[in-house]
């Protein structure tokens, strides 16, 4: 038996952009989920693509038991953190010998077969390696890792990261004229936010531009203006869709003091606050007794 831990992620700035081969910044962060892999002989069934794929990929058979601290279908990278770990785990329960670095291409293989091949490198990349990273298509910078106080507001309005990608896509294909310059706008503010890295007041104003801009992409929702306007008057520095939106997570960077009340702040408005900072582990092994923390899924 074997039992590998993987974090979430939040993206700092450039989602949607990275799909079109723009930069992206993206921070991994401390919820993780747990994922424990047995050899048996007659595994049960699952009903998880993502699951399915990285047994598929492998070339081997297994049960597969999941707990996880991240909510689905939130724009936290759950299905990403989910996937690394069960590779993980499946590589060392059956001994296969692959690195992090094959870890996390075979992570995004599956991510992209089950996005219908529109998915960037950043959420597997990201929950194998932790810490802050700096992605454009291929080429993956690891920033120096930053004290960062985040407050993530889930809006509890479920997403599909597929159909949002969908959607740009289109809006792009019709409207190129339109879509072009949003896109290089984004690309813009994620470079301009590495000059400020430090500055976390200037980060905070760029944080907000991003999401404005991601507003005029149309991956926008209600409940997330609402959560998103709620951190601000709180006190963040500033505040952002996370993710593919339409729905899932904001993240809101904030001054130490100020974080409970703008966690606070987003509960008022029904959104489900989560306070988290920096994971620089990435994928790890756990001990065999994590199995008692984790819930049967089936395979
Ligand atoms: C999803 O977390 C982020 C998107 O940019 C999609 C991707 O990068 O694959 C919307």
């Amino acid at each position: 038996m074997a039992v590998w831990s993987a974090p979430g992620k939040v993206f700092l700035f450039g989602e949607h952009a990275v799909v079109y081969g723009k930069p992206g910044i993206a921070m991994a962060i401390k919820p993780r989920v747990y994922v424990t892999v047995r050899k048996t002989r007659h595994p049960p069934r699952v009903k998880s693509p993502y699951l399915e794929k990285c047994f598929e990929l492998m070339g081997v058979n297994g049960s597969v038991y999941i707990h996880s601290q991240l909510p689905s279908s939130s724009g936290l990278g759950s299905s990403a953190a989910v996937t690394v770990a069960t590779l993980s785990a499946i590589n060392d329960e059956y001994g296969l010998g692959h690195t992090k670095s094959d870890i996390a291409s075979m992570a995004h293989s599956v991510e992209k077969s089950v996005q219908k091949g529109r998915a960037s490198a950043t959420d597997t990349y990201v929950s194998t390696f932790g810490g802050v990273l700096l992605i454009q298509g291929d080429i993956k910078r690891r920033l120096p890792p930053e004290d960062f106080h985040l407050v993530i507001g889930n809006t509890m309005v479920s997403h599909s990261t597929a159909r949002m990608v969908e959607q740009v896509s289109k809006f792009r294909a019709t409207d190129p004229d339109i879509v072009n310059p949003i896109l290089d706008a984004i690309e813009a503010v994620t470079m301009r936010s590495l000059h400020v890295f430090q500055d976390q007041r200037a980060l905070g104003r760029y944080m907000d531009i991003n999401h404005e801009l991601l507003e005029a992409l149309g991956v926008g929702h209600p409940a997330l203006t609402r959560l998103v306007t709620a951190a601000r008057a709180a006190g963040a520095y500033g505040a952002k869709i996370t993710g593919a939106g339409g729905g899932g997570s904001m993240v809101a960077l904030c001054p130490k003091r100020s974080k409970s009340k703008i966690a606070g702040a987003i509960e008022g408005c029904d959104g489900r606050a989560i306070i988290t900072t920096i994971d620089n582990e990435g994928a790890r092994k756990e001990k065999e007794d994590e199995r008692n923390r984790t819930d049967k899924t089936g395979r």
